[in-house]
């Protein structure tokens, strides 16, 4: 039994798509959210970038006193988990790892991935899926504009609906039938790639396979929050003109922040701006 948090890192707000699914399986976990909307696209950064942001991030959650770490973003798992792994005791989950887990249990022999353009430049998701299952086929796409657009608040725009028929483009010609969203923006698009594939589909959400992960790791490991004080805070590394707006959306429900926090020159994060 642990009552401390469970500390969930992205870039923005996409990582609330894997929050969303740690309430749902989780209901009695206290969770700090941190979105490092400063340094907001990982996906155009390069490896050493993105390491050193992950590094900031998890630093910064250890000094909230969790109890484990969610990497809710494709891009730093992509590229630096295994780094993440080796520099903290703590233990720290990526999106990558569950879902190769789901897929193989469901014996699944060929796969569409749509992720960043970092992410699919680091051949992750394929060599993760092949070490597990050698015969697998896998499509990929880097879908480069999906996370912006959705920062902006406007992935059920127009902008959003093109981008989206030009994406999905491979997985129509092949008929491919079950594609791993990638990157943790990609379920706000949910709706908009059922219509442009124009088929039934299996959309693999890794919020999902993450929190059933997660639920096992902490009964098994006897991590699991007895009490039920359930307690959520959100924090930003800048302020984020639409991140309210855009939570409402993804959790179905107004969101509790009360504050967008910044770094200050020691790099901890201090109350920067506080919502009317
Ligand atoms: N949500 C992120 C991911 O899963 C990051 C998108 C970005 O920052 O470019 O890849």
């Amino acid at each position: 039994m642990n009552n401390k948090a469970i500390g969930i890192f992205d870039s923005g707000v996409g990582g609330l798509t894997v929050l969303a699914e740690i309430r749902k399986n989780l209901p009695n976990e206290n969770i700090i959210y941190l979105g490092d909307t400063k340094n907001f696209p990982y996906g155009n950064k390069t490896k050493e970038q993105i390491i050193e942001f992950s590094i900031q991030n998890v630093e910064t959650l250890i000094q909230k006193g969790v109890k484990v770490i969610v990497i809710a973003c494709g891009t730093a798992t992509s590229q630096a988990i295994e780094e993440l792994q080796s520099k903290f005791e703590i233990p720290i989950i990526g999106i990558i790892e569950p879902t190769v887990q789901y897929i193989q249990s469901q014996n699944y022999k060929e796969i569409g991935v749509i992720a960043t353009q970092g992410t699919i430049r680091s051949g992750a998701w394929e060599q993760k899926l092949k070490q597990s299952i050698p015969e697998i086929k896998v499509t990929n796409k880097a879908c480069p504009m999906l996370a912006e657009i959705a920062e902006e608040g406007k992935a059920q725009s127009e902008q959003g609906r093109k981008v989206i028929k030009e994406y999905m483009e491979p997985f129509k010609e092949r008929n491919i039938d079950k594609i791993i969203l990638g990157c943790t923006h990609y379920p706000i698009y949910e709706k908009i790639i059922r219509e442009e594939l124009g088929y039934e589909v299996e959309l693999i959400n890794t919020g999902v396979t993450v929190s059933k992960y997660l639920q096992k790791y902490l009964k098994d490991k006897g991590l699991e929050n007895q009490e039920k004080s359930k307690n959520e805070k959100i924090f930003l590394t800048k302020p984020e003109k639409h991140f309210k707006e855009i939570a409402k959306n993804i959790l179905d429900e107004n969101l509790d922040i009360q504050a967008i926090w910044g770094y200050n020159n020691n790099m901890r994060l201090r109350r920067k701006y506080v919502f009317d």
